[in-house]
């Protein structure tokens, strides 16, 4: 339903845009990045909503806060932005650029009409796909315009954005993995996008739960529950809509005129050995607030299956579990975590 509300909106406003990220080059020899939902067979000679505009990103605060897209915004004609698909999907491909710290990469931006001028900003995401923004970056050789606004059109420019001298990648299946967002300021925007980069002078990180930050706040997801139970008849009318002739033909619709592929290329399989299941689902809950972590404490001592951890939690074995954790450091926790089996 919300995307076919976008759709609509695309084809029905009169909307003008925008700005496209074409290309970002990191390290030379490396392949360039995309902007996530950037498709390269779109027109770039018109001003034109279409095909022109299809894929221009939207990154409204507002839209983030609310949750209705995340960190990356959204396309008028595919709505939210999947950060974590769109990545992986670029790695599978080849299709991100190489940084390293202090790496100055070149951006290519399509600027569209008017308001897909300059000034752009950027910032980070060292994590890819937390939705938490650790720096702003420092963008210089900027795009011409005044509130992202300038009389340019259907013109690409090239903007230099260094990646900082603390540059620590840690996200994405490989471990090594940062989100870039570049947006300008428009009124009707902002117009920008986001893409991945893979950093090559860091050490992959093995991600483990206990490692994983969040910044939940209690007011935030109760405000989150309170739009949950606004959005569920829509939800649920959407799921009754799902696989209707009418929705498979739209579906199909969008696709070609996307042109969407996708490479697709085998996982690894990892299996998680059974002893560190159990201790890390107990490091996960010590971060997070006084209600969750007694079964999490619990299973630390269990030193056994996951299963054990999410029911024990009596007090004795929960003082337990503290003295086995301080035993080792978490980077040790997250070396034994995995074993690869292929
Ligand atoms: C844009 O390019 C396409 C082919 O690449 C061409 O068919 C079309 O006429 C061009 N449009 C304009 C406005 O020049
Ligand atoms: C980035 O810059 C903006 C605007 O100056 C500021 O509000 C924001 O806090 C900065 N973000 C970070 C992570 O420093
Ligand atoms: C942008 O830089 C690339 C090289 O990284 C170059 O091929 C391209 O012509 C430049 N585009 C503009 C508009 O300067």
């Amino acid at each position: 339903m919300l995307s076919t509300i976008l759709y609509s909106t695309a084809l029905l406003s009169l909307a003008n845009a925008h700005g496209v990220i074409l290309a970002a080059q990191g390290e030379a020899g490396s392949p360039p990045s995309v902007g996530f939902q950037v498709d390269p067979a779109i027109a770039r000679n018109c001003t034109g909503i279409s095909p022109c505009q299809q894929d221009t990103t939207i990154i409204r605060d507002a839209e983030i806060n609310a949750n209705i897209v995340n960190e990356c915004g959204r396309t008028e004609l595919s709505g939210n932005i999947d950060v974590g698909e769109n990545t992986e999907n670029a790695l599978a491909a080849g299709a991100v650029t190489q940084v390293k710290a202090g790496t100055l990469m070149t951006v290519t931006i399509h600027q569209v009409n008017a308001d897909g001028a300059g000034p752009y900003s950027c910032d980070l995401d060292q994590t890819s796909n937390a939705g938490i923004i650790s720096q702003n970056l420092t963008v210089t050789n900027n795009i011409p315009g005044v509130n992202g606004l300038s009389q340019a059109k259907t013109q690409d420019f090239n903007i230099t954005v260094a990646m900082p001298s603390n540059l620590a990648c840690t996200g994405a299946s490989t471990g090594n993995v940062c989100t870039v967002r570049c947006r300008n300021n428009a009124v009707a925007g902002p117009f920008g996008g986001c893409f991945a980069v893979q950093q090559t002078d860091v050490a992959a990180t093995a991600n483990t739960p206990n490692q994983i930050t969040t910044a939940q706040t209690l007011a935030g997801v109760t405000a989150q529950v309170a739009e949950n139970n606004v959005d569920l008849p829509v939800a649920v009318a959407a799921n009754q809509q799902q696989g209707t002739t009418e929705q498979t033909q739209a579906n199909e619709a969008v696709k070609v005129l996307l042109g969407i592929t996708v490479t697709s290329k085998a996982a690894a399989i990892q299996t998680l050995s059974v002893e560190n299941v159990g201790v890390n689902a107990a490091a996960a809950s010590v971060a997070t607030s006084s209600a969750t972590t007694k079964s999490g404490k619990a299973g630390k001592a269990g030193k056994a299956t996951a299963a054990a951890a999410s029911t024990a939690t009596t007090t004795a074995t929960a003082k337990k579990g503290k003295n086995n954790n301080k035993r080792e450091s978490g980077l040790k926790w997250a070396k034994r975590a995995f074993e690869e089996s292929i």
